[in-house]
């Protein structure tokens, strides 16, 4: 079955049991202070858990872009070196706001993935809530009862807080859970470890792909849980899991959502992906990488998050460069890659997430923009790394901050190649060395300057200035805002030009610019900033 069909199929079943079927919100969150992205399917309909609104269906379902790169949720790590991990995935979810509760979301579950997707029942277990002391709360005996009607009581597995009460922030609407996982190996590893004995132990083939969760609690800021005004149903199963195991491979990698793009970057990199994920090449781990992140970046910005160097924006900045170096350096590609790569993606998700396709132009120039601009700092960037002396067994605050401030460095992707080499970063001096800058920032004259916007594709520029004192006609390449004693002003850079841009202690040239009819003076920055 193809993945299309496998999305269509689920959404089909909840809508023959009387559920509305409504689209992914958008993975970036505006609405919330609490979140910075959707990290789950019941994002969207927090307020309706609250009790501060009510929905027009009591029963909805849908697919939800999922991003889990920061706050409680984040999976940034993993990404790439194992087979199931993602930045952003999809969330195949139902919810009963009120309505249905434990006894039908379980047996719909169930009637979903035996009846329907044909998983053998052998090989799935589930997991129920323990109970837990310190929030006063039982074992969930009801969600064991409902659950012996489908399967053998042996298969029933306890675990505490951390795997079987769901919590979608520090604070927030939350609930027991019971998950559903599924044994994918071969019948001789399970002859010599029995499946049960390996839930819940990162093993790559025993996976958890299905959570519902019995929403009845609000946590709030004190840690206190109140009860909410109605019983809800949340669930979240993990798309490009059950791809992989409705497909019959044992990473979502090798499932046909993955696959085009790792054809993708065998062409362009000329190198082989192995599938041989005991003995994993970094070439391969590249490989997933990149097609991991190209849909988390692509997909944030196509909703509204460009990157940039703060909040939400740096995380998405931060999630494209790792990408980038790790095309550089284990692709060996030295251009932009991850925006040729978007009109396959655009096309692959257009009847699901059109939006992608509709704004392909913007995204691909942001992006394009993006690498292009890490990439002219990159090679240097990995030059010092490698000079850096780490006979200390780690690598300075001091030259962490080096590489970030000068190389555009994130401190996770310092920290990363650190652990490729077996050192580590000294985390506190990065730390004190940002924050010594941001009070030299503070007290420098109140200058902000803002994010370059790219408006052409060539970035080159031609100075005229040693024979001509103007030009007739030149292009905006680039621009962006400096913010100079609360007054706004531009840096501009040309195609063409005769001014002798400020460097080196030498003042800048001053002059006029013509934009049609309107007359703009061009300043002397440093002069304006001794006014
Ligand atoms: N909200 C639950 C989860 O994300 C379903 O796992």
């Amino acid at each position: 079955m193809k993945s299309s069909e496998i999305r269509q199929q689920f959404l089909d079943f909840f809508e023959s049991k009387q559920h509305k079927i409504v689209p992914s919100a958008p993975i970036v969150n505006k609405d919330d202070p609490t979140l910075m992205f959707i990290n789950a399917g019941m994002n969207q309909f927090k307020d309706y858990f609250l009790g501060n609104k009510t929905p027009d269906n009591p029963r909805i379902s849908d697919t939800q872009k999922c991003l889990r790169v920061s706050g409680k949720q984040n999976d940034l790590e993993e990404v790439g070196i194992d087979s199931y991990h993602h930045t952003m995935f999809e969330m195949l979810g139902n919810w009963s706001f009120g309505d249905y509760f434990k006894k039908e979301a379980i047996a719909w579950a169930w009637e979903l993935l035996i009846d329907v997707f044909k998983i053998d029942k052998a090989n799935v277990y589930v997991t129920v809530f323990e109970g837990d002391k310190s929030d006063g709360l039982e074992a969930d005996m009801e969600a064991v009862e409902f659950w012996k009607e489908w399967i053998e009581e042996d298969k029933i597995l306890y675990f505490d807080r951390k795997d079987n009460f769901w919590e979608m922030g520090e604070t927030g609407p939350c609930g027991p859970c019971t998950e559903i996982h599924v044994d994918i190996r071969s019948e001789a590893e399970k002859a010599k470890v029995p499946g049960k004995d390996l839930v819940n132990m990162d093993h790559p083939q025993v996976i958890e792909i299905w959570n519902l969760v019995f929403i009845e609690f609000n946590r709030k800021a004190d840690g206190s849980l109140e009860n909410l005004p109605k019983k809800n149903i949340d669930t979240g199963m993990g798309f490009e899991r059950l791809c992989m195991v409705l497909q019959g491979k044992t990473s979502n990698y090798d499932t046909d959502v993955f696959i085009p793009f790792i054809k993708f970057l065998e062409k362009e990199s000329g190198k082989k992906y192995t599938f041989d994920y005991a003995h994993t090449a970094k070439s391969d781990i590249a490989m997933r990488v990149v097609a991991d992140h190209l849909r988390a970046v692509a997909f944030a910005i196509t909703d509204g998050q460009l990157p940039s160097n703060n909040g939400a924006g740096y995380v998405i900045r931060r999630i494209l460069r790792r990408a980038v170096r790790y095309y550089y350096s284990f692709l060996e590609v030295r251009n932009p890659l991850l925006h040729k790569m978007l009109p396959l993606l655009a096309s692959e998700f257009e009847l699901v997430f059109p939006e992608l396709k509709n704004q392909l132009e913007m995204v691909t120039k942001v992006i394009h923009g993006e690498e292009q601009a890490f990439l002219n700092t990159l090679e240097k960037g990995i030059n010092r790394f490698n000079a850096i002396d780490t006979s200390s067994g780690a690598i300075s605050g001091k030259d962490a901050f080096e590489l970030f401030d000068t190389f555009g460095f994130p401190i996770d992707l310092t920290r990363l190649m650190a652990s490729e080499n077996g050192v580590k970063v000294d985390d506190k001096g990065f730390d004190t060395a940002l924050a010594e800058q941001q009070n030299r920032g503070r007290a420098d004259a109140q200058k902000s300057v803002g994010d370059w916007t790219e408006l052409t594709a060539d970035p080159s520029v031609e100075f005229v200035g040693f024979d001509h004192l103007s030009v007739d006609d030149a292009a905006v390449v680039k621009y962006r805002t400096v913010k100079i004693k609360k007054k706004d002003q531009f840096q501009i850079v040309l195609n063409k030009t005769p001014f002798y841009a400020e460097s080196g202690g030498q003042h800048g040239d001053t002059g006029l610019m013509f934009f049609g009819e309107e007359k703009v003076p061009v300043l002397d920055t440093q002069k304006e900033n001794d006014l």
